[in-house]
C-alpha cells in the first residue's frame, strides 16, 4: 500500500548542469537541478525568478548549459552557494566563448549552447524554454561514432528531498531489448 506524501517534488534525480550567462562582460555561473528535455530540439531550466541570472539570460537571449561531471562537481556546488549580485564568480571555471557567444566551461565534458524560445511563468518562477543552437563534447566522451558515451562522461545526478548528488549509475539493458541484453526481466 502506498502512502499520499502529497504534492512536493518527487521527479528525481535530475542531471546537474552549471548555466553560464555573460553579465556586464564577464561570465556569471549559477547551479541548477530543475531541468528538462522538450520535444527533440529544446530544453528547459526553470530558475527562481530573482537569481541574479534571470536578468542576463533575458538581456542577452543566449546562454550555455554545461553538464556536470564528477571532476568539476566541487566548483558547480559553490556556484549553487553564492549570487552574481554580490560575488564575482566569473574566475571560478576557466572558459571561452562559444559560436553563439556565450560562455562555454573548458572542463565541462559536453555543453549545450542556447537561444530563448520562450519563458513559462508560475509564481516566483520563470521557466526558460532554450532552443539548441550547438552542442560541444569533448572527444573523450565520444564513442566511435561520434556520439555521447554516457558512462565514460558519468554525469553527476541531483535529488531535491534529501538534497545530494548521485553518482550515475551501470547500464542495465538496451532500450526495447532488454530481453537480451539485460539481467531485468
Ligand atoms: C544542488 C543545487 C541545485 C540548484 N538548482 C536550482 C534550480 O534548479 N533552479 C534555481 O532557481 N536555483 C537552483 N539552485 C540555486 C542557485 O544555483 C543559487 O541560488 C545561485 O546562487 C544563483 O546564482 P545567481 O544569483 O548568481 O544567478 C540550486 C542550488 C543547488 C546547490
Amino acid at each position: 500500500m502506498k502512502r499520499n506524501i502529497g504534492t512536493g517534488l518527487a521527479l528525481y534525480p535530475t542531471p546537474l548542469v552549471v548555466i553560464g550567462v555573460i553579465a556586464n562582460e564577464k561570465p556569471n555561473w549559477m547551479l541548477v537541478g530543475h531541468l528538462g528535455i522538450i520535444g527533440h530540439d529544446r530544453i528547459m531550466v526553470s530558475l527562481a525568478a530573482n537569481h541574479y541570472t534571470n536578468q542576463w539570460i533575458k538581456k542577452n537571449n543566449i546562454l550555455s548549459v554545461n553538464i556536470v561531471s564528477e571532476d568539476i562537481l566541487k566548483k558547480a556546488d559553490y556556484m549553487g552557494s553564492v549570487s552574481g549580485k554580490d560575488t564575482d564568480k566569473s574566475q571560478v571555471f576557466d572558459y571561452h566563448t562559444g559560436d553563439a557567444g556565450a560562455p562555454i566551461i573548458n572542463d565541462s565534458p559536453v555543453v549545450i549552447e542556447c537561444t530563448v524560445d520562450d519563458i513559462y511563468k508560475t509564481p516566483g518562477f520563470e521557466s526558460f524554454i532554450l532552443k539548441i543552437s550547438n552542442t560541444y563534447a569533448d572527444e573523450e566522451v565520444l564513442n566511435e561514432n561520434g556520439k555521447i558515451d554516457y558512462r565514460k562522461l558519468k554525469p553527476v545526478l541531483f535529488e531535491f528531498p534529501t538534497y545530494e548528488y548521485l553518482k550515475t549509475g551501470d547500464v542495465i539493458g538496451k532500450c526495447l531489448k532488454l530481453d537480451e541484453t539485460s539481467a531485468v526481466r
